[in-house]
């Protein structure tokens, strides 16, 4: 028989204590809440409370429930109070000597079977547990942002941790509807080793201007469907509490230089921007504690100055036969431009032709568009095999093969052929856009416009400025992107442009982790899902978007930038020379050919 756990104390009622709270008192057990001062009590009870009221607003909690819920949490300032509990949870800051002297405090306190387990994110679970006389009763157990709707816990056990301790808390987290992984004491565990290297590369890319807070939210989200962008998660967790934790992390975890926290954190906390607990960090929010964010200086206004420089773009040619090229010949008709399609030949213009009807015939059947809208949109494009028929385009967007020379081949042929004033794109994921630009003799009229793939489909496109591009060109590509209904980020020429350059190192860490043996393929997707409401995890995106492709991209990335922690896990390299290149082959981390 397992432990019962009737009573658990809470100490510290900041973001994640005051939400740990309400998950044990929603699963009926009492919680005895104990804050450092009078002050910071009431403010934990707030939260509490808030979050609460919240959940009966919204209809997931009866005003009766409400009740039952606040009468099982009692409030206490000082941690003699927790003289009874069966288990005690530490939410207190990121920071070792205020964590050891807390345990050291809980062990003189506690009943002696008591066990005592730290929500630390980064910190050494067992360097915490010696502080006390009881190691073997000591846990980690890490609970996710926010605590209530986050179900992923990382069960974290050292060395000395007794089995049954183990057992107990893997019980007493499935009593709570959670999901947990139990893991060993790394630091970062396994989401956050995963989830901050992230992190502090998105903020860096805020410090060098690379592209907007706005712009990066918005690229992750729509181009990778997180549930929320990186600077929007950093104020969420805080700001003191995530540069705490990357400190941690680049100490203990082998001086990665990607988790030395970047300046522009420190400043911030210096500053007292906090985060949403402070009402400011990279966004403003109504008041602190406030999901809700308010324009401020750095919002981007309507733009009335950008939509008078933009150029008028009626008709488009895209140069290509592949999957992007179609996709976005579909996008450009569909929207009303009429569209040049030139391929090498009239093979390939009928292929493109035929699986432009089949897709919008989909649409029809799925009630996207009506059978007068697939033909217009049909009736809207001209196919040909030469690029003298794009002499009279307003742009266009190019989508051949990645490769360089062609490329540049085909933008020194544009510059021949297209009347002054045009916007020439590429959709090039890896190859520097400045390069193709300086084939021409049109420099400030070279964009990039990195769509997603399927075009049709995904929201989002990276409008790339080179260091030579004109305002004028890029607000043409943005207001096209617009009439798209497509939401444009605009970010430098630099590889991987905002989503690549943040996805794959974190797909290739991922793959490092399992490299090392500290978890599995199956339980990093669990946590990555779980803990941080990703759509997938990263070997489930992984075997979609293709070993050898990710692996050309993290390739690519290392190139440009030489960051050490860029370098393509072995194993990666070792399963696409074994040709296990993900779904379409039927076998990548995992094995399809069964299923
Ligand atoms: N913020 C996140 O997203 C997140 C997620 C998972 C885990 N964590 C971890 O949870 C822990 C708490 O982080 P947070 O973000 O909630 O911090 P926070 O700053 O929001 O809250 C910490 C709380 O601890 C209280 N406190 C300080 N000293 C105390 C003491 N001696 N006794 C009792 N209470 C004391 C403070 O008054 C404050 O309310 C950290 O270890 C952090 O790494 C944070």
């Amino acid at each position: 028989m397992g432990r019962e756990f009737a009573s658990v104390g809470v100490v510290g009622l900041g973001t994640m204590g005051a939400g740990i709270v309400e998950v044990f008192a929603r699963n009926g057990l009492s919680v005895m809440a104990v804050e450092v001062s009078d002050g910071a009590l009431q403010r934990g009870e707030e939260t509490l409370r808030g979050s609460i009221d919240r959940a009966v607003k919204r209809g997931k909690l009866s005003a009766d429930d409400r009740e039952v819920l606040l009468g099982r949490v009692t409030f206490a300032v000082g941690l003699d109070a927790l003289h009874d509990a069966d288990l005690v949870i530490e939410a207190v800051p990121e920071r070792l000597d205020l964590k050891q002297r807390i345990f050291a405090e809980l062990d003189r306190v506690c009943k002696a079977e008591a066990i005592l387990a730290t929500n630390t994110s980064s910190l050494s679970v067992t360097e915490i547990s010696v502080a006390t006389g009881r190691p073997n009763q000591v846990i980690g157990m890490h609970f996710f942002n926010p605590a209530p709707i986050m179900k992923l816990v990382e069960v974290v056990r050292t060395v000395v941790t007794a089995e049954d301790v183990v057992t107990d808390i893997e019980a007493l987290c499935a009593r709570l509807g959670k999901v947990d992984v139990t893991i060993n004491d790394r630091a970062g565990f396994i989401a956050n080793a995963l989830l901050f290297g992230y992190l502090n590369q998105a903020v860096s890319m805020v410090e060098a201007k690379y592209a907007s807070r706005e712009d990066i939210d918005a690229a992750m989200k729509l181009g990778c469907g997180l549930p929320m962008g990186p600077l929007a998660l950093m104020d969420l967790i805080g700001l003191d509490t995530a540069y705490e934790i990357l400190d941690t992390m680049y100490r203990r975890g082998g001086r990665d230089r990607r988790h030395a926290p970047v300046p522009l954190i420190k400043q911030m906390v210096t500053a007292g921007l906090l985060g949403r607990k402070s009402g400011r960090g990279f966004y403003t929010y109504e008041k602190p504690g406030s999901p809700v964010v308010v324009a401020d200086e750095f919002t981007p206004r309507a733009d009335a100055e950008a939509a008078t420089a933009a150029r008028a773009i009626a008709k488009v040619g895209v140069v290509g036969s592949g999957t992007m090229a179609t996709g976005i010949i579909e996008v450009f008709a569909r929207a009303g431009f009429e569209v040049v399609s030139v391929t090498r030949g009239a093979e390939k213009s009928a292929a493109v032709c035929e699986t432009l009807k089949t897709s919008l015939n989909k649409g029809v059947v799925r009630g996207k568009l009506t059978e007068q809208q697939r033909d217009a949109a049909i009736g809207r494009v001209t196919w040909s095999a030469t690029l003298e028929h794009l002499s009279d385009v307003d742009l266009v967007v190019e989508a051949v093969v990645e490769e360089l020379s062609v490329k540049k081949a085909l933008f020194a042929s544009l510059d021949e052929i297209c009347k002054p004033g045009v916007v020439l794109a590429t959709t090039t994921s890896s190859l520097p856009v400045i390069a193709c630009a300086v084939a021409t003799e049109r420099l400030a009229d070279v964009v990039g416009l990195h769509f997603f793939n399927p075009a049709p489909v995904m929201g989002l496109v990276e409008v790339v400025r080179t260091i030579r591009t004109s305002d004028e060109a890029v607000a043409t590509a943005q207001a096209v992107c617009q009439a798209l209904q497509k939401h444009a980020v605009v970010c430098a020429d630099r590889s991987g442009f905002v989503v690549n350059a943040l996805l794959f190192p974190y797909l290739n860490d991922a793959v490092k982790m399992v490299e090392a043996s500290y978890s599995t393929a199956d339980d990093i997707d669990h946590a990555m899902k779980l803990g941080c409401g990703y759509p997938m995890g990263p070997f489930e995106l992984l075997d979609v978007v293709g070993l050898d492709v990710s692996l050309a991209i993290q390739r690519e990335l290392y190139l440009e930038l030489r960051e050490p922690g860029f370098a393509p896990a072995p194993l990666l390299e070792h399963l696409v020379t074994a040709g296990y290149l993900g779904r379409k082959v039927s076998r990548g981390f995992r094995d399809y050919s069964k299923r």
